[in-house]
C-alpha cells in the first residue's frame, strides 16, 4: 500500500519506490504535523518523530503555553495565527478584518489514481500507476476547509502536492496567501541551492550555507522569470553529484512565485513554495474554492545527480504531454536574417536547409502585418502580403516541394500600441486607469483573464494555423507584466488580476494543444524567462535562452539539467561571432553543445564555409543517433566547466544500459595539465562496453573506476562526443 493511516498512530505513511513521507496527528485538537521524508523506512516507532514528548505539549494539554506550541511545531500546512512566527501558507482575512486562521485536521481519503487540478497544469498517471491522499483540515471558526492533496507514482520517487482552499463558512474570507506546500527538515548541514540568472544567462546555480533567517528565490514579474526560477534544494553541505542526501522542491507555475527556506532558532528549516503573496489576494464567497498550484518534492541520497535524474523520469513520464517524437531538426530564421526576409529570401533558406538535411523552416517574427521592427503590429496576426505574397500557404507548399516543414513565431499575448487591435479595442490591453502604460520592448500586455480577449487571440491563431500547413508553433512572450489590472475585476479583487492572467494564458494553451495535437509547441519567453514545468505541461519543448552561444550555454544547460529533462530544451548551433557575446567557437563544438537538446540551426547557412557546410550531415546523424540517450536515458554531469574553469562533460546512458554518451568540451586549456582521467557513471558494473571510435573493450566497472583518456590538447572550445557500446 503506498499510502496508509494507522489510526493507533494517527500517523499518515506515504511510499514511493524509494522514498517515505510521514505526518501524523497531534494532541486532542489534531494538529497536522510533519514527521519524515526520506530513504525508506520501516513502519515502526516513527510517530515518536513528531516530539511531542518534549516540551511545549499541545495547548489542549498546556493551555498556557499556546504560543509557543504554534512557535515549533511542524505544521504540515502552516497557517499565520495562533504564535506561528515562520513563513505561513495561508494567511486569511476573515469578515471582521481579523487575520488568524488555525487548522485541525478533519478527515481524510484514499483515492486510486491522480484527480486533475481545475484550470491548472498538474502531473498525471493512471489509477493503476498512483494514488493520491487527500487530508482535509478544518478552521471551525471560519468554516474553512483546507483540502491537501498528494499523489505517489509506483514508478519514481517523486510526491505531488497541491491545495484546494474552501469557504465552508457563512461570510466571505480573503486569502492574502496561499502557497502550495511546506516541507519542515531538521537542519542536517543544509546548503540551499537556487537557480539564478538574467535575459541570455538563465539558470545558473548558486548554491550556498543555508543561514539563520529566510533566504529565498522569487518572481513579481508576472512570469517565472530569467532572475530566479520556481525551485529550491536543500542539500547535505557534502553531498555531491552523485552522493549525499537532497531535497529538491519544484513549482509547476508559469506566474509570481516564492521559493523559501528559513532556519529557525531551533536549527530547523522550513522550505516553502506557492503563489508570492506580494500583491496577491484572493476573494472567496461562501460555497467558494481557491485551487494552489501543485508542487513536485523529490528526495534522493543519490546527490545531485539523483535528484535530476529523478525529477527528468517524473517530468518525462507525468507532466510533459505530447512528446512529439523525434523532434524535428529545424532552421530558425531570426539570427539568420531577424526581420529581414521575404519569401524568395525564406524560400532560399529553405532550398539550403534541404540540401543539408533539415526538416523544418521557422519563420520567426516579422511575418504578419506590417511588422519590420519591434515596434509594431502585435495582435495583428493577418499575413505580410508585400513580404509574402501568396501567403503561409504558399510558402508552405514550396518548402514541402523541396521536403521542408513549415514552422511560425507568433507572440499571442502581446499587442502594440500601433496595431489594428489596439485601435480597435484599447482595452484590451492590461493598463492601470489613470496612468500611463508601461512599455516594454514597444509593447503591451493583452488581458488574457477576460474571456473575449482570449477568444480573439484564439481565433487570430487557429486562423493562421489552418491557413497554411503549419507543423511547428513557438509561442513568444516577451516583456513581464507591470501594469497588472484588469477591468474585468472589482478594485477590491485586482489581488487576483496576476494569477488569474496565468488562468487564461494556461487556458489558452489547453485549447491550442487540444485543437492541434499534431502541431508541435515551443514555448519561449526571450528565451528561458518561462522555462518552468506549468509550460512543459502544454509544450514538449521551451527555447532555453536566446543566447545560444556554446560556452555560456554550457553553463546554461548545466542549470537547467537540474531539473528538466534534455528533451525539453531547445538548443540551437548560432551564428558567430555569437550575436549576444562576440564569442568565436568552432562550428563542430557548436554542433556538440546543442546535440542532447531539441537540435537546429539559427543563422545564414550562406555564409558558413565549405567544411562547415560538410559537417552539417555529420551532426545531423550525431542527433539522431545519440539525442535520444539524453532524451530519454539517465543522465550524468560529470565536469561543471562553471566549476572547474576548462572543461565540461556530461554522459547519458540509455535505460537499458546497452549505450552511453559522453559530452566532453574543454573550454580553456590549461599549461602542462596532462591528460584527464573522467571517471564515467551510470554502467552496468559487469557489461563489457566497447568504445565505438577507437574499439577499446572494458567492464562498466573499469570505465567507471578507471575513467575515460581524454589527452592533454592544447585547443581552446575543443570538444569531443564518444561513444560505448554494450559489447556482448
Ligand atoms: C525573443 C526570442 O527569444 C527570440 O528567439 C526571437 O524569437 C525574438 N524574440 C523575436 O522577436
Amino acid at each position: 500500500m503506498p499510502i496508509s493511516y494507522n489510526s493507533d498512530l494517527r500517523v499518515f505513511r506515504l511510499d514511493t519506490p524509494r522514498t517515505t513521507y510521514l505526518m501524523g496527528l497531534a494532541g486532542k485538537e489534531n494538529f497536522l504535523g510533519h514527521i519524515y521524508y526520506g530513504p525508506s523506512v520501516p513502519n515502526d516507532g516513527l510517530c515518536e518523530l513528531l516530539r511531542l514528548d518534549e516540551r511545549p505539549f499541545t495547548p489542549g494539554e498546556v493551555p498556557g503555553e499556546r504560543a509557543s506550541f504554534y512557535d515549533a511545531f511542524p505544521f504540515e500546512y502552516p497557517a499565520w495565527g495562533g504564535g506561528n512566527f515562520r513563513e505561513p501558507c495561508l494567511r486569511v482575512i476573515d469578515a471582521m478584518g481579523g487575520g488568524n486562521c488555525e487548522l485541525f485536521y478533519e478527515s481524510h481519503r484514499i483515492l486510486p489514481g491522480k484527480p486533475p487540478l481545475e484550470g491548472l497544469p498538474a502531473a498525471f498517471g493512471t489509477e493503476d500507476a498512483c494514488s493520491s491522499l487527500e487530508i482535509v483540515c478544518l478552521d471551525p471558526v471560519l468554516g474553512l476547509r483546507v483540502h491537501l492533496l498528494y499523489t505517489v507514482f509506483d514508478d519514481v520517487d517523486a510526491i505531488c502536492r497541491s491545495v484546494r482552499i474552501e469557504n465552508g463558512g457563512t461570510a466571505p474570507v480573503e486569502l492574502s496567501a496561499a502557497l502550495s506546500a511546506s516541507l519542515e527538515l531538521d537542519n542536517r548541514d543544509f546548503d540551499l541551492i537556487t537557480l539564478h540568472g538574467s535575459w541570455a544567462r538563465e539558470m545558473e546555480i548558486d548554491r550556498r550555507t543555508l543561514a539563520f533567517g529566510k533566504q529565498e528565490a522569487f518572481s513579481l514579474r508576472g512570469i517565472s522569470s530569467h532572475q530566479y526560477h520556481p525551485f529550491l534544494a536543500l542539500c547535505e553541505h557534502s553531498a555531491t553529484q552523485e552522493q549525499g542526501s537532497v531535497y529538491g522542491i519544484s513549482f509547476v507555475y508559469s506566474g509570481n512565485f516564492l521559493a523559501q527556506a528559513e532556519l529557525d532558532q531551533f536549527n530547523k528549516v522550513r522550505a516553502v513554495m506557492g503563489i508570492h503573496p506580494d500583491g496577491f489576494s484572493w476573494h472567496l464567497e461562501p460555497g467558494e474554492s481557491f485551487q494552489a498550484p501543485e508542487t513536485v518534492l523529490v528526495c534522493s541520497n543519490q546527490g545531485l545527480g539523483g535528484m535530476s535524474r529523478t525529477f527528468h523520469d517524473f517530468f518525462r513520464g507525468h507532466l510533459i504531454r505530447g512528446q512529439h517524437q523525434p523532434r524535428p531538426v529545424l532552421l530558425n530564421s531570426w539570427e539568420a536574417c531577424y526581420f529581414d526576409f521575404d519569401h524568395d529570401r525564406l524560400l532560399e533558406l529553405g532550398r539550403e536547409a534541404a540540401q543539408n538535411g533539415i526538416e523544418l523552416l521557422v519563420v520567426d517574427d516579422g511575418w504578419f502585418s506590417h511588422r519590420s521592427d519591434p515596434t509594431t503590429s502585435l495582435g495583428d496576426w493577418t499575413v505580410n502580403e508585400e513580404k509574402l505574397p501568396g501567403g503561409l500557404k504558399r510558402l508552405g507548399d514550396e518548402l514541402a516541394a523541396l521536403g521542408v516543414k513549415l514552422g511560425i513565431w507568433m507572440e499571442p499575448e502581446m499587442i502594440s500600441p500601433d496595431s489594428d487591435l489596439y485601435r480597435a479595442h484599447p482595452d484590451y490591453a492590461m493598463t492601470i486607469p489613470g496612468r500611463a502604460p508601461t512599455l516594454a520592448r514597444d509593447q503591451l500586455v493583452l488581458d488574457l483573464t477576460r474571456q473575449e480577449v482570449r477568444d480573439c487571440v484564439f481565433e487570430q491563431i487557429a486562423a493562421v494555423l489552418n491557413s497554411a500547413p503549419i507543423t511547428y508553433l513557438k509561442w513568444d512572450m516577451n516583456r513581464p507584466l507591470i501594469d497588472v489590472y484588469s477591468t474585468s475585476l472589482p478594485p477590491q479583487r485586482q489581488g487576483e488580476a496576476a494569477h488569474r492572467y496565468v488562468l487564461g494564458l494556461y487556458e489558452l494553451q489547453e485549447r491550442l494543444v487540444s485543437k492541434f495535437p499534431d502541431v508541435l509547441l515551443e514555448n519561449c519567453c526571450s528565451g528561458g524567462g518561462r522555462f518552468d514545468p506549468g509550460m512543459l505541461y502544454y509544450s514538449p519543448q521551451i527555447w532555453t535562452s536566446d543566447n545560444a552561444e556554446a560556452i555560456d550555454r554550457l553553463v546554461i544547460q548545466e542549470g537547467m539539467s537540474l531539473i528538466y529533462p534534455y528533451s525539453a530544451t531547445g538548443a540551437h548551433v548560432a551564428a558567430c561571432p555569437s550575436h549576444v557575446n562576440g564569442r568565436v567557437t568552432p562550428f563542430a563544438t557548436r554542433g556538440r553543445v546543442s546535440l542532447p537538446g531539441c537540435f537546429g540551426y539559427e543563422l545564414d547557412l550562406g555564409k558558413l564555409s565549405e567544411e562547415e557546410l560538410a559537417l552539417i550531415p555529420q551532426q545531423i546523424q550525431e542527433y539522431r543517433q545519440y539525442a535520444p540517450v539524453f532524451h530519454n536515458g539517465d543522465c550524468y554531469r560529470l565536469a561543471s566547466y562553471r566549476e572547474n574553469h576548462s572543461y565540461d562533460a556530461v554522459m547519458a546512458v540509455s535505460k537499458d544500459k546497452s549505450l552511453a554518451v559522453v559530452n566532453f568540451v574543454q573550454v580553456c586549456s590549461r599549461a602542462y595539465r596532462r591528460s584527464l582521467r573522467l571517471p564515467l557513471a551510470g554502467l552496468a558494473k559487469n557489461v563489457r562496453y566497447r568504445e565505438r571510435e577507437t574499439g577499446v573493450i572494458r567492464s562498466g566497472a573499469g570505465w567507471m573506476e578507471g575513467g575515460l583518456l581524454f589527452e592533454a590538447l592544447q585547443a581552446d572550445f575543443y570538444s569531443k562526443l564518444v561513444a560505448l557500446e554494450q559489447v556482448d
